[in-house]
């Protein structure tokens, strides 16, 4: 018998049967992804502080926050310059304290200079050890070992032993930290950073008022060969735990077109969670936050914290803090209560976020804000939010716009029309 008697007839299957068959599949899958979908707000639930230059409130009350900078002493002109500008943009008005942590004893140089630059308002701590190495639960050679091996496969900074200190201290400890136990607000800082717009009003304070808890500038893809098991870790967590999903958690998601039952079969897969769905790998940059640390100190979040570092992805993948920092925000907190600071300048390695100058906001005869401080600001255009910004203006939002709309949809009006698809 010939091949083509066996095909015929499956050539002659009328297009009716098809279509019926298909149709409940077909059907089943638009209802799902219609389930993950984020209805847009009425109103902008999350806007700037501000929109043009402000007199600095010098006087006005403080909240309790400090600044924290993780570096170690041969950063000392990275970390410098990171000093330099947010004292120029934003510290010689508002005088915040500056925490430096290091996982090692300080160089007395790089106190010196550091506290100078910073205007004397800077302490020094060295992280205690316990918060600095692996846990009881994982054995240390093993874990050398798997780090290594991460190395070789190239993923970014996978192969450093500190790096996953790092991550892992980002994640559960910092708050911790007797030198950070007496504050409730932190802005984090890295060495390598530019401010580039003068930040004029006190933003913790403005969190307070705002009711915010966590605050962000970037938001980009998480490199995917990190944390294969992240998101799995965490979406069940989330389910074993009966945790309510929010608009924030959905945007979160890529949610599968394959159809049930099919879907099932693609858990199997890294950032899935256990029906098939996926994450879409965005979070937000933690290399800047401002944030409320009695989040973190909650009872929910450190639970959470202790589950993640008991599956040890910490060392044999190399979850990021901001990855956790993420999904946990996504997992449990309002998204009304997250801030994108669309009006800063800030800009990492080749990662930026600059907006264009506010119409007339920029306040040039203001005795405080100087001629000085940030020097030749970009031209004002229309729409614009910045203070003195020094940028060109022709990248004024964040490094690529897919993950920066997609965690805003929950408070954003303004939608692209494709948005509901992403
Ligand atoms: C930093 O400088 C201030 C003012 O000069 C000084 O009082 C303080 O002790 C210095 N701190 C450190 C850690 O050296
Ligand atoms: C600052 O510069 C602007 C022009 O850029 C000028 O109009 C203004 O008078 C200057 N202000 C001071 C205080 O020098």
């Amino acid at each position: 018998m010939s091949l083509r008697r066996f095909i015929r007839p499956a050539r002659r299957l009328p297009v009716w049967l098809l279509l019926s068959v298909a149709t409940p599949f077909i059907f089943e899958a638009l209802l799902h992804l219609w389930r993950y979908s984020v209805p847009r707000p009425a109103t902008e639930l999350d806007t700037p502080f501000f929109t043009t230059c402000q007199e600095p409130d010098v006087g006005a009350p403080r909240e309790n926050a400090v600044f924290v900078m993780l570096a170690r002493n041969h950063e000392l002109a990275k970390a410098k310059k990171t000093i330099v500008s947010i004292e120029r943009a934003f510290n010689q008005w508002f005088n915040y304290p500056i925490l430096f942590l290091n996982d090692e004893p300080w160089d007395p140089r790089f106190i010196r200079e550091l506290n100078e630059t910073a205007g004397g308002k800077a302490t020094f701590e060295v992280i205690p050890r316990e918060q600095w190495t692996f846990p009881d639960w994982v054995d240390p050679d093993a874990a050398k070992q798997n780090i290594k091996e991460q190395g070789e496969t190239r993923t970014p900074h996978a192969g450093e032993e500190g790096y996953h200190h790092m991550c892992r201290f980002y994640s559960g400890k910092f708050y911790q930290l007797e030198a950070m136990k007496k504050y409730k607000w932190y802005w984090r800082l890295e060495p390598d950073v530019d401010f580039t717009c003068a930040i004029t009003y006190d933003p913790f304070v403005q969190m307070a008022r705002h009711k915010k808890v966590y605050g962000f500038t970037i938001a980009l893809w998480e490199v995917g060969a990190s944390c294969p098991g992240l998101f799995r870790a965490t979406a069940d967590y989330k389910e074993m735990n009966g945790i309510p999903t929010n608009n924030l958690w959905k945007a979160m998601y890529s949610a599968s077109w394959m159809p049930f039952p099919f879907r099932r079969l693609l858990s199997w897969l890294p950032h899935r969670d256990a029906h098939g769905d996926g994450w879409s790998l965005c979070h937000y940059w933690s290399n800047f936050e401002i944030a409320d640390m009695d989040f973190f100190r909650t009872r929910a979040y450190q639970e959470y914290f202790e589950y993640l570092d008991k599956k040890k992805g910490f060392y044999f993948e190399r979850w990021g803090d901001a990855a956790v920092h993420s999904l946990a925000i996504a997992m449990f907190v309002d998204p009304r209560k997250v801030h994108h600071f669309e009006d800063f300048g800030y800009r990492h390695d080749k990662l930026f976020q600059c907006p264009s100058n506010a119409p007339g906001g920029q306040l040039p005869e203001s005795q405080l804000l100087g001629n000085e401080s940030m020097g030749a600001w970009s031209p004002e255009s229309e729409g614009g939010i910045g203070c003195r910004c020094t940028c060109d203006g022709s990248n004024p939002r964040n490094y690529g716009d897919y993950c920066l709309n997609k965690l805003k949809q929950p408070t954003t009006v303004h939608r692209r029309w494709f948005a509901w698809l992403l």
